[in-house]
């Protein structure tokens, strides 16, 4: 299928639009939640680069909704209230360490390497609607993963081991949380032409740099 007649396949495009609206939410929350965490941040630097990126999640937000009034699918959200709160009550619980590996290394950075992997399936107004948000998140994540490594710096060197250690089962509980929320995911990336488990494989890849990334010994 050439991508012109993609938007005119049907089930692409309401899979499609799910899949956006499912986006959209996300930025929303992650607006919302790095919003809230301003107050107790670290330092004033933190609290102006969240502001900043409280800022960019709002543009994303309004693009997201922008396209989404042209492509004309079903609005409806795809989490629930509920969801929506138990995502906000979640980051609200953390502390700051926790925050950041939850929000950067999980939300941030594989949640834009899946979205990247939609990126070559979709129509030409999607792929567009797509490319600014993709291009503040490589900022996002560049934020995150510098003040983890800070974070993690503090650490005794055992502790930081044991805590890099164990990053792999907060995200595969989250990931677990995601799959749990009666959300088809993988239905919904395949009918957009996606292979999920090459999508899956990429974004472990990803999770194993960055781990790895973190792991190095850092220059005192
Ligand atoms: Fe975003
Ligand atoms: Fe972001």
């Amino acid at each position: 299928m050439t991508e012109f007649s993609k938007i005119d396949d049907e089930s692409y495009r309401i899979a499609m639009g799910r899949l956006l609206v499912m986006y959209t939410q996300v930025d929303y929350l992650i607006m919302h939640a790095c919003a809230e965490r301003i107050a107790t941040a670290p330092s004033d630097e933190i609290r102006i680069m969240l502001g900043k990126q409280v800022g960019d999640e709002s543009k994303h937000v309004r693009i997201q909704h922008e396209w989404l009034d042209k492509f004309g699918t079903d609005r409806a959200p795809v989490f629930s209230e509920v969801q929506q709160e138990l995502f906000l009550q979640h980051f609200r619980s953390l502390n700051w360490l926790d925050f950041l590996t939850d929000m950067y290394v999980c939300v941030e950075a594989l949640g834009s390497e899946a979205v990247e992997q939609i990126v070559p399936m979709a129509d030409p107004g999607t792929r567009d609607s797509l490319k600014t948000p993709l291009e503040d998140e490589i900022d996002h994540v560049a934020f995150g993963l510098a003040q983890l490594n800070i974070e993690l710096a503090k650490l005794h060197e055992q502790q930081r081991m044991e805590y890099i250690e164990n990053i792999s089962s907060r995200l595969d509980f989250l990931d677990d949380t995601l799959h749990g929320l009666g959300v088809d995911i993988p239905a919904m990336f395949a009918a957009v032409g996606a292979d999920y488990q090459q999508v899956v494989n990429t974004v472990l890849e990803r999770r194993g740099e960055i781990l790895q990334s973190l792991a190095l010994p850092k220059a005192a």
